[in-house]
């Protein structure tokens, strides 16, 4: 019988930067307040980091906690899958230089840029990649530095308060089996089982870094730094409903799949964009307050990094251990959007 590989993800990390930013300290750059920022989006304070500390330092955090947890080396891996909004440079992405620092081996390491969906969206091109038997062991890494671009004045208020700095990191590893052990939601076999993912690129001005950029006549002119261009913006209304909308319907879709219903996950791991559209999420899903894992009031959001930390977090504090069926999902700039269900 052909050999046939499962993904498993084995192992969680995070690198959170030590500078803690209360809803306080914004309030007073900004016209904002803790109260405001709380009822809005349920963030109490996040992490930025201090110059001259870029993307790559944090992933490189998170890459050698989950090293040290798995007790593996660089020279283990065969692929580094890097997910990241805010790179060091324009070019090159961030997967060379972790691979380079942390002397692994030459192998493949790709940027993807699916802001908030990083998570699903490397998850699926990780188990693709396994289970065609061309890889056996991924490094997934998640890292994101949002507080330089940021508008930390009372004009960028509507974004500025939601997002903080922050790093995680996964490994995916292809474990031989035979078809009865693929994981499925009807045995107790660990690893992905399935994900779908979805874009729509009409939400693409929504939410936005506009220049640098070839659209920006001259790539990055004095026009477009006057205007602050540089910044994050977003529609926050409109996208709020195209993520709760895509959100429940992708969850939704990956449950009728299986025909599992809300009772047969442990948690939901949905991205940290918004207290208020996990809530309707998990409204919309049925699912009582336990078996949805946030924190996003410690962190904000950390762009691609929010899943794989909660993750790290659930399994830490004991609210998630292996053999837990559970479903993650997100939305994110693009828009692009997707939900996994994995069998930690
Ligand atoms: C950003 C968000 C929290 C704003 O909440 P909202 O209820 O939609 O609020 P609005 O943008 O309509 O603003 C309401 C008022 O608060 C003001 N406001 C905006 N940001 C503020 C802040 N940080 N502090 C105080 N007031 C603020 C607005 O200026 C507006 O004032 P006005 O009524 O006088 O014009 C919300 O829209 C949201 O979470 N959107 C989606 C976020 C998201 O998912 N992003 C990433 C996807 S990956």
């Amino acid at each position: 019988m052909a050999k046939q590989y499962k993904t498993v993800m084995t192992h969680f990390s995070k690198y959170l930067p030590p500078g803690k930013v209360t809803n306080d300290d914004l309030s007073k750059l900004m016209d904002t307040n803790d109260a405001w920022i709380t009822e809005r989006s349920g963030i109490k304070e996040r992490r930025f980091v201090e110059e001259p500390v870029a993307t790559s330092d944090l992933a490189i955090e998170a890459v050698k906690n989950v090293l040290a947890a798995s007790n593996l080396k660089p020279s283990d891996f065969d692929y580094i899958i890097a997910s990241t909004l805010s790179p060091d440079y324009y070019f090159p992405g961030i997967a060379p230089i972790v691979q380079h620092k942390l002397g692994f081996p030459t192998i493949p390491a790709v940027d993807i840029r699916v802001q908030c969906s990083a998570f699903v969206y490397s998850t699926q091109m990780a188990d693709a990649m396994i289970k065609s038997g061309q890889y056996k062991r991924i490094l997934l890494v998640f890292s994101d530095v949002q507080s330089k671009m940021l508008d930390l004045t009372t004009k960028g208020r509507n974004v500025a308060v939601l997002f903080g700095d922050g790093a995680a990191a996964a490994i995916c590893e292809a474990v031989e089996c035979t078809e009865d052990e693929m994981p499925s939601v009807g045995n107790m076999s660990s690893g992905v089982i399935d994900t779908i993912l979805g874009s729509d690129g009409l939400g693409a001005e929504l939410l936005l870094t506009r220049s640098p950029g070839t659209a920006t006549k001259g790539f990055l002119s004095a026009e477009s730094v006057e205007n602050g261009d540089w910044h994050p913006t977003m529609e926050g209304r409109s996208v709020f409903k195209h993520a709760v909308t895509r959100m429940c319907e992708v969850a939704e879709t990956l449950m009728k799949r299986h025909n599992i219903t809300a009772n047969d996950l442990v948690c939901l791991v949905p991205h940290q964009a918004n207290l208020r559209i996990s809530e309707m999420v998990r409204e919309k899903m049925e699912l009582p307050k336990e078996k949805v894992f946030n924190n996003i009031h410690c962190y904000g959001n950390t762009t691609s990094a929010t899943i794989p930390i909660c993750i790290n977090e659930a399994l830490e504090q004991g609210r998630l251990k292996k053999g837990d069926l559970i479903m993650t999902v997100a939305f994110g700039a693009g828009f692009t959007w997707g939900a996994s269900l994995i069998r930690l």
